[in-house]
């Protein structure tokens, strides 16, 4: 089963307009013909100048978060529809700094999942354990809940469009990233819940990229995992040079 690499940046609250348009000038010579696919999860208010800008040079645009519903009194929040006609593809799902600073839960990012699929932004689904989960060895445990938390009741058709991102939420702009081992370990143990959800080869069609301090010293290594199907990357994807050396060193 071949899989196509996924690059995907996150730039959480950085960047003003005028700095995005910039960093897409600089990357587009620099990731010419590149193998992955280049994702890049935007603040909602760059979607729409971005997803114009960046058409051309084969960059899909995305946003950060979505509210569940489709519409209604819901201020300061946005719907997949309106992501979707500003112009996004895809949408984070799940990030820990959305589970853990905005208390989001498996019920409202299962609800989340739903309505993005329904609407036609594709998503990708956070998920990944704490320190002291690690420490207590929980980490299958917390990955089990979250899976089958947000993708109990998704069709397996659907299911193949979800893109799963490891996270532990103990290498997060800590500069710790996992081993090539341990991030190996815990991709193989996502892909057995996924089959033990739907079945092996829906499985083994799904792509799950890992995230945590990935840097251009260490996505090749990460990359040689079997499991490993490209990264999210925080802190690096904000300048464009270090952003197209993982890019293309994959
Ligand atoms: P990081 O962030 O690469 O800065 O660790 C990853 C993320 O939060 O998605």
């Amino acid at each position: 089963m071949t899989r196509i690499p996924l690059i995907a940046g996150n730039w959480k609250m950085y960047k003003t307009e005028k700095e995005a348009l910039e960093f897409l000038k600089v990357l587009a010579p620099i990731i010419e013909g590149c193998k992955p696919l280049v994702y890049l999860a935007v603040p909602y208010t760059m979607i729409s100048p971005l997803a114009k800008a960046a058409k051309k040079i084969n960059v899909v645009i995305g946003a950060q978060n979505m509210h569940d519903a489709n519409e209604g009194a819901f201020t300061g929040e946005v719907a997949a529809l309106m992501l979707k006609s500003a112009g996004a593809e895809f949408v984070l799902l799940g990030h820990s700094e959305r589970r853990i600073h905005f208390h989001e839960d498996d019920h409202f990012i299962h609800r989340k999942l739903i309505r993005a699929l329904k609407d036609d932004v594709q998503p990708i689904l956070c998920v990944g354990e704490t320190e002291k989960e690690m420490e207590e060895n929980k980490r299958d445990e917390v990955l089990k809940r979250q899976l089958s938390g947000a993708l109990t009741g998704v069709s397996k058709e659907d299911v193949t469009k979800v893109v799963m991102a490891y996270e532990p939420v103990w290498a997060i702009g800590t500069g710790k990233t996992a081993t090539p081992k341990i991030a190996q370990s815990a991709h193989h143990y996502i892909r057995k819940v996924l089959q033990d959800l739907f079945d092996a080869e829906t499985a083994a069609k799904i792509t799950i990229v890992y995230g945590g301090s990935v840097k251009p010293e260490n996505i090749q290594d990460l990359m040689k995992q079997k499991d490993i199907d490209g990264a999210l990357v925080g802190g690096a994807s904000l300048n464009a040079q270090s952003f197209s050396q993982i890019i293309n060193h994959c």
